[in-house]
């Protein structure tokens, strides 16, 4: 049977892998392509509906991004946000123009409840804008059906040709009925019955990877993260010893987290594979003696993280398959999907293809999004502190230690990251912030401890809220518990006299400091 789906055109704004991910919220499966897709290869895939994201463009500048006109005579629904709305209105004869009021933030909507797009949502309703132009007349055909104090065009349709737009984003929490706004696009207007569920999804994916494996032989480099996690047992459940495990130690993980590893996949652990653990700390950090710029860094850890697996790899002999933990995200940024830029170089311990001799890739979270990742983990039976691990990157602390690293800079962070953890989770914010972590500022400076003067480190505390790790914002984490924190560091972690707490939002800021 066909999946159904519905596809997402990306015009390059920044909200758009929410786009699909609401999408998938109304158990609808949904792809991103990019904008230089052409119309016949999206009708081949057989869409149920199709939405045109936002974008950071004026549609009617030249060389602003386009489309054919084609993919309105379809038949297909079509749904147009922001820069898809004002797009949809300039190529069919509307008017688009630099708005006289730029709208930015929450702002109250009136919405035509008669409209199949606006069916259960309140006449008047709080959504976000962000734009600079606007639709200063609807195309022919099209009817208005919302509209704010300055937005005349704010929602419109022309129903006979199943043609929708919005001037406003429903993809992002704050407009409070987005997601139901979508569900009626999704589900009442594209027709989508709402099959994609994750417990069918295991279910498929199990087969699918026995089908594709039969007896062969399949390795997997795992991580401990919540991605290599879930594909290792996921394959496990599979094909039980048939896969082989390989978790390298690379001295750049955070405090005891080698050992928690070990205990959940290793031997004395719950699944049925082989698991080879290898402890080569000292090999990273006489690779990185006196390396001090970010990039290099990052390309010294995951260059020897491949050699350290590959050595690994030549142990057990040719292998089938090699597993990568690759998911949906990673798709759409490496420019597969979407239209992202890329701002670092992300190692994932999934990208070894060159190196290790095996026969074919299999990827099986290759079309899933982090929230959808974790479902599967809980599904699959994970432990429920595995699943909702916090992200952390592959090279590890190295990327959190500014400077150069050192066994002892290691050490400082891992402690210092271990009692800032503590103390959120006593807190019982763990699972309210995204991701919290200390790192290691390169700074020494004056301080004075008993009768003593100290020249130590400085460290540095984050903590961040995001929906999608693309942007993201300083949680406000109560004064008294930061003091609590800065105590405990400064007291129980040798080398460090002073603690900072880093408030920058991404952008400017990223979230991990190199
Ligand atoms: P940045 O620092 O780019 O981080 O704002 C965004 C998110 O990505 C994680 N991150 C990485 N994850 N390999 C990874 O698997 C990497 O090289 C890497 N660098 C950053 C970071 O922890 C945050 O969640």
């Amino acid at each position: 049977m066909e999946r159904e789906k519905v596809i997402v055109i990306d015009f390059g704004g920044q909200y758009n892998q929410l786009v699909a991910r609401r999408v998938r919220e109304c158990n609808v499966y949904c792809e991103i392509y990019s904008f230089r897709t052409p119309p016949e290869q999206i009708k081949e895939m057989n869409p149920k509906g199709i939405i045109l994201t936002g974008g950071p463009n004026s549609c009617y500048e030249e060389g602003a991004p386009t489309y054919s006109r084609e993919l309105f005579q379809l038949g297909i629904p079509v749904l147009g946000l922001c820069y898809g709305a004002q797009l949809m209105m300039h190529l069919l004869g509307g008017k688009v123009e630099h708005a006289p009021v730029r709208e930015y933030g929450k702002t109250e909507v009136f919405v035509d409840t008669a409209s199949l797009m606006f069916s259960n949502i309140s006449e008047k309703t709080i959504c976000w804008m962000s734009h600079f132009d606007y639709i200063a007349k609807e195309a022919p055909g099209f009817e208005i059906t919302a509209h704010t104090v300055d937005c005349p065009v704010a929602a419109a349709e022309n129903k006979a040709e199943n043609l929708y737009l919005m001037q406003f984003h429903p993809e992002v929490l704050h407009t409070q009925e987005g997601t139901k706004m979508l569900r009626n696009f999704v589900r009442n207007i594209c027709g989508c019955k709402g099959s994609w569920r994750m417990d069918s999804f295991v279910e498929e994916s199990i087969q699918e990877i026995r089908k594709k494996v039969e007896s062969g032989k399949v390795l997997c480099a795992l991580s401990g993260g919540v991605d290599s996690s879930v594909a290792a047992v996921m394959l496990s459940k599979a094909i039980g010893k048939q896969l082989t495990c390989v978790f390298v130690d690379h001295g750049l993980l955070r405090d005891k987290e080698g050992d928690e590893v070990e205990a959940v996949f290793g031997p004395k652990g719950s699944y049925e594979l082989n698991f080879i653990r290898v402890n080569a700390q000292e090999r990273f950090y006489h690779k990185l003696a006196g390396i001090t710029e970010p990039e290099q860094k990052r390309k010294v850890i995951g260059e020897e993280f491949i050699r350290v697996f590959e050595e690994e790899a030549k142990k057990i002999g040719t292998v089938d398959f090699l597993v990568q933990g690759t998911i949906y995200p990673d798709v759409v940024e490496s420019g597969l999907g979407g239209e992202s830029a890329m701002i670092k170089s992300h190692h994932n311990v999934g990208g070894l293809p060159d190196y290790v001799d095996f026969k074919e890739i299999v990827e099986p979270l290759r079309n899933l999004f982090k929230d959808e990742v974790r479902k599967a983990g809980l599904e699959l039976g994970i432990p429920k502190y595995l699943v909702f691990r916090q992200p952390f990157p592959g090279p590890g602390l190295g990327v959190r230690i500014i400077g150069e690293v050192t066994p002892k800079k290691v050490k400082i962070v891992q402690k210092a990251d271990a009692i800032f953890r503590e103390e959120i989770a006593k807190a019982g914010l763990d699972q309210e912030i995204n991701q919290y972590f200390a790192a290691l500022t390169n700074m020494r400076s004056v301080g004075v401890m008993g009768d003593e003067r100290t020249y130590d480190y400085a460290v540095a505390l984050r903590a961040v809220n995001t929906l999608d790790f693309m942007t993201a914002e300083a949680s406000e984490i109560p004064f008294s518990l930061l003091q609590r924190v800065m105590g405990r560091i400064v007291n129980e972690v040798a080398g460090v006299n002073r603690v900072f707490y880093d408030i920058t939002s991404k952008p400017p800021g990223t979230v991990e400091f190199e």
